[in-house]
């Protein structure tokens, strides 16, 4: 019967059982222990060297941000103090201080002249075509206004007049290299309920008040000096004040809470946020626009419109916790328990393919029990050593159980 089965299922359904095969070899024997010995010391050193790995991690930090500019500085020969160049005022994690303006005074609503180069007009029908555009500073009325018979005259909108011209625009404040940012920052990790704060309480008062961030000297400092802040992020005051830009003052908390709490401290760092845009040809920079309603006596509604340039302020905060856990602690040490039979495979290989002898080895490692066994003694159905057939011997008598303990069937 067992003829007509094809061979590839034969083959298929085994079944491999493992054996010891005690070689009493100096080499081997030494590379076994060795390599033991070296996985061994490679977790111990693992254990002690890499303890985030068996700690119980912390990542939904929560945080909450305060930050405050000082700073006076000069603009078209006015004095400006913080209520004018910071927008918003109140001091959160996300602000923008004014570099430079174009200031419309005196806006009413009427009909006026456009200022954008794109609506030069000669004829009403040139206005006619951009009639519905928005890109201009009012509604097109559809009239070419050619003032003093000039060849070259404005599109005429319906809007607030004078419209405004952001061609002209005055020199940067340069103060504000000097301004300061006071950040106050704290932080909770939930699951281990450990809040902290961006400073330590023990700094004093006056270090507080005098103290500027250096990443060397004055690492907890929490005021930020604009300058500096460009320096680190090697940013001429230029580039940013020509258009405007965007600047991240990133505060990383990384707590080991297997130490004192005392040493989970922030870190700080800074990157031009606007830096991704750099070579897109739309939206560089960054401007927004805001305006100043009164009225006058006659009851006529004005505005002053501004059209701001600013460095824009994000303070990201970021961070994660860990302590020691022994669920973790404990899946790192079996791992290290059962890769010591690494070792065996190591010795296997060499044993098996470079160690002279090898192939007295492979036979006696490997061999093939036919299931009938009672034939097997007459069709050599495995290649082996005598006493692999009489461990087969022994086996058949054993109405296929194995048992521990079992005699030397020579004794039998
Ligand atoms: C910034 O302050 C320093 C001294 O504190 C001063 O010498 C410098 O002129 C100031 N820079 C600007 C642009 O005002």
């Amino acid at each position: 019967m067992a003829h007509r089965v094809p061979r590839f299922i034969t083959d298929f359904f085994v079944y491999e059982t493992a054996k010891s095969v005690v070689v009493k070899s100096w080499s081997v024997g030494i590379i076994n222990r060795v390599v033991q010995l070296l996985i061994i010391l490679y977790f111990i050193c693992w254990v002690f060297m890499h303890e985030k790995g068996h700690q119980q991690r912390d990542t939904g930090i929560e945080s909450a941000v305060m930050s405050k500019v000082k700073g006076l500085g000069k603009f078209n020969n006015r004095v400006m103090d913080v209520a004018d160049y910071v927008v918003p005022s109140q001091g959160g994690s996300s602000f923008s201080v004014i570099t430079s303006m174009v200031i419309t005074a005196n806006q009413t609503q009427g009909r006026c002249p456009e200022t954008d180069p794109k609506f030069k007009c000669t004829t009403d029908d040139e206005c006619m075509a951009k009639l519905g555009s928005n890109l201009g500073n009012g509604i097109i009325t559809g009239t070419c206004l050619n003032n003093n018979n000039e060849t070259t005259g404005w599109c005429e909108i319906e809007g607030w007049c004078p419209a405004e011209d952001d061609t002209v625009s005055g020199k940067p404040m340069k103060e504000v290299e000097n301004f300061t940012i006071f950040v106050k920052n704290s932080i909770r990790f939930p699951l281990f309920n450990v809040t902290r704060g961006n400073f330590p309480s023990s700094l004093n008062q006056s270090y507080i008040q005098s103290c500027h961030y250096d990443s060397v000297d004055d690492p907890f400092c929490p005021i930020f000096k604009v300058g500096d802040i460009l320096r680190h992020i090697n940013q001429s005051f230029d580039s940013i004040t020509d258009k405007g830009g965007e600047i991240g003052i990133n505060i990383n908390w990384k707590c080991n809470l297997d130490y004192n709490v005392m040493y989970c401290n922030p870190n700080y760092f800074f990157t031009r946020l606007d830096a991704a845009f750099k070579n897109s040809a739309a939206s560089k920079g960054y401007n927004f626009r805001f305006a100043k309603y009164y009225q006058s006596e006659d009851g006529t509604e004005h505005r002053t419109l501004h059209k701001a340039k600013a460095i824009r302020f994000e303070i990201i905060v970021s961070g994660n916790a860990g302590k020691f856990s022994t669920v973790p602690f404990l899946i790192n040490l079996v791992a290290a328990f059962t890769s010591v039979g690494l070792a065996t495979v190591f010795c296997d290989i060499i044993l098996l393919n470079f160690h002279k002898g090898a192939d007295e080895y492979k036979a006696k490692k490997f061999e093939e029990v036919s299931g009938i066994v009672s034939e097997s003694a007459n069709n050599r159905l495995y290649e082996g050593s005598q006493m692999s057939l009489k461990a087969l011997e022994k086996r058949s008598n054993d109405s296929g159980t194995f048992s521990i303990g079992r005699q030397d069937p020579s004794n039998q």
